[in-house]
Formats: C-alpha cells, structure tokens, sequence
C-alpha cells in the first residue's frame, strides 16, 4: 500500500480534459471529493487498482446517495479501507447496497477491447453499408447547393475518426462540385485516429483539391478556442457522424456548430435513431448503463426534440440498419461477450454485471421492440437516422 502512504496524492483525469474527481491521501485519512455534477461518475481509476477501484467506486456511489455530500473515512491499509468501505455500505438502505454492489466499468476504458469489439460490430452489421447508401443516394442532393457558387468550400469534419466516411462524402462534394478546392478542418481528438487518416490520405489518390488543417481536438476544445480567438470563418459542409454521443450537451454543440454556416451551408447529424434498439436499449436500462461522463446515450429523438423547442427545422432520412447479435445468446462464446460489451458499453458485461441486469438486457435485446428473430438468428435494430440542417436565418 505504498500509494496510500504518500502524503498527497491527486489525480485529475486527463484523457477527456475534465476534472472528474480527485482523492487525496493525507497520513491515515482518505479523503474523497466529487463535484456535485460529477458525482455519477463510475470510471475513476485510482491508482489503477482493481480493489481501490472498486472502493472509489462505493464512495463515489455513496457520495451521490448522501446528496452529494464529502466523505471521509480511516485508512490504514487496503483491507481496512474495503471493511470500512463495506460498513458504510451495511448502514445503508438495501436498494443502495444493490446498486453499490455493482461496479461496472465502461468499454472505453479498455482501448484493445474497445477496438475488438467494434470491428466485430462493423462485421456483424449493415452499420457502413447504411452510411455508404445514404452517401451515395441521399447526400448528394443535399450537397447540391452548397457553396453559394464560391471556388473554395468549407468543410468541418467534427469527430472524422479515420476519414473513410470523409473520403466518401468528398468525392460525392467533388462530383456536384468539380471545379472548387476544399479547405478541410478535421476535429478530432484521437491521435491515433489521425493517424490512421493520414496513412488513408497517402493511399488516395486525386486528393490534392483538398487542404487538411488537422485539429486534434474535442469538439468542445474546439468551440472554446474559436469562441477565444473570435474566428469568423464560416462553413459550407459541416458533418458530425455518430459523434454527439461524446459531447457533454449535444444540443448545445449542434446550436454552436449551426451557427457556423454560411449561406447555403448544410450540417449533417448521423446518430442512432431513437425507435432503433438502441433507443429501446437505453430509455430502459439508461441508469445501469449511460456512463454519462462518457456518452450520452443520445438518438435523433432527442436531437430532433431540441431543435423542435427551439423552432429549427431540419430534413430527416432514415438508414436501415441492422446488427446480427445471435452470439449473445450462446452461453460462454466470446463474440458474443464482445457484443455484449459494445452494445451495453460495459468492460466485461457478462462477468461483471449483476446477474438481474444481465437476464434484463438480454430478455430486452432479444425482444420485438430491439430485434427480430427470423432463420434462428437474432437481428437487432441499429437503424441510424441523418438529420440535415440549413443555417439558422
Ligand atoms: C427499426 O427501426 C426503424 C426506426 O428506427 C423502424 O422504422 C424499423 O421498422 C425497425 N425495423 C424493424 C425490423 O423493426
């Protein structure tokens, strides 16, 4: 316990540039604070330790069921910190206990898991062949008349992860539009994804119309320095594919990137829809499962109520889509845990969560609300829904 002994101890997370909590160690006494709005935070990792993770989990826990309030308890070493961890867990009511008891952490924590778990989403759904219909189909029609005639376009990518889906959307652009350059500013707050955009930008050929400005940025470290350095710039293309679930008030980050449109500009939102499985997913198990310091659990329903209280139109455009999850429901398979993983955004779903939320989800996933059963597969609902917006008037 050599870490409890130092004298202070602070750790901020920094991944996401936001100040989620900070413990502190003075001589025998731990000290936890969390502010108010953090309080519902689950992924602290302190000092990445399983066991301390689980007690700054309790007290994270507890701390929201005291209102929030600080809390202070003895140390002397880990297994005196768990007891007295428990003890406050035994003078609760037991609903808290219940919900203390289960210490689930996201998906995101874990990068290699994450990653796997994706890629076998992207092959066991229609999720990039939805995108690639509408691009092909719809998108073009709406790109028609951007630009307003000018020679250079604007183009925001917000949260272009690799830039496969970019590269897509440039060539319908370049095909409405054959004479324009195109100054692109990529947004996107993961290196690796950069990265990963570049090696695709030197594979490509017939790019050299377009300029990338790469901003390695969240799309809210992006707002505050235009906002700081008063940018005026504004944009003709603006998209924000499956991204607004990162973002800490996606109505508000869809006002401020509207707002950035010149005259014919468009901005295009993909998210999942809200009648999907998802949607379903998460209107039931949103509590359990929206680590909502992480993602949102957002769909086009809540975009679309947003902009419908605010009075801003918008055109809608349905992607089918959908996601083979059978292996879910094979007992010990490991694809299926993977799945798992993914669709509820939990490390280790089937190990970790508690056994009522484990029958819950999967009872719900395989019902007609979430998925279809046909041919002894389970189909589940990823429909997608693309809203496009034209500049506020
Ligand atoms: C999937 O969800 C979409 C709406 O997002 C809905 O239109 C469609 O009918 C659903 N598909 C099935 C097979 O339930």
């Amino acid at each position: 316990m050599r870490d409890l002994n130092t004298d202070t101890f602070a750790e901020q997370q920094q991944q996401r540039a936001r100040t989620t909590c900070i413990f502190s160690f003075t001589g025998g006494i731990a000290l936890l604070w969390i502010a108010p709005r953090y309080s519902d935070m689950v992924q602290c990792r302190i000092l990445n330790r399983k066991s301390l993770y689980r007690i700054g989990k309790v007290f994270i826990r507890k701390t929201a069921f005291l209102q929030r309030s600080l809390l202070s308890a003895s140390i002397v070493s880990t297994n005196l910190y768990v007891s007295s961890a428990n003890r406050i867990i035994d003078h609760s009511s037991r609903r808290a206990a219940a919900d203390m008891a289960s210490p689930l952490r996201s998906l995101v924590e874990d990068d290699e898991r994450y990653l796997k778990s994706f890629q076998l989403f992207l092959e066991r759904s229609s999720e990039h062949q939805c995108m690639h219909d509408f691009i092909q189909g719809i998108l073009p029609g709406e790109l028609a008349s951007v630009g307003d005639g000018k020679a250079e376009l604007n183009v925001f990518g917000v949260g272009s992860g690799s830039g496969d889906i970019d590269l897509e959307m440039f060539s319908q652009l370049r095909q409405k539009h054959p004479s324009v350059t195109v100054d692109n500013q990529v947004i996107e707050p993961s290196s690796q994804q950069i990265h990963n955009y570049k090696v695709l930008l030197s594979k490509t050929p017939d790019l050299d119309y377009i300029k990338f400005t790469w901003n390695k940025n969240t799309a809210a470290e992006f707002e505050q320095h235009w906002k700081e350095n008063k940018m005026s710039k504004k944009a003709d293309f603006i998209h924000m594919i499956q991204m607004l679930y990162y973002v800490k008030d996606p109505d508000a980050t869809v006002r401020f990137f509207q707002s950035l449109l010149d005259k014919n500009g468009k901005l295009l939102i993909i998210l999942v829809s809200g009648r999907s499985g998802w949607g379903k997913l998460w209107r039931k198990y949103r509590r359990q499962l929206c680590n909502t310091e992480i993602s949102q659990c957002v769909t086009t329903r809540d975009i679309k109520s947003g902009l419908e209280s605010q009075g801003v139109a918008y055109r809608s455009y349905a992607l089918p889509s959908h996601l083979d999850i059978s292996e879910c429901f094979v007992e010990g398979s490991e694809k299926g845990e993977l799945l798992l993983d993914f669709l509820t955004e939990v490390l280790d779903f089937s190990r970790t969560a508690p056994a009522e939320l484990k029958a819950g989800v999967l009872e719900m996933l395989r019902q007609p609300d979430c998925s279809v059963e046909t041919d002894g597969k389970v189909i589940f609902n990823n429909s997608l829904e693309a809203l496009v917006l034209d500049p506020l008037p």
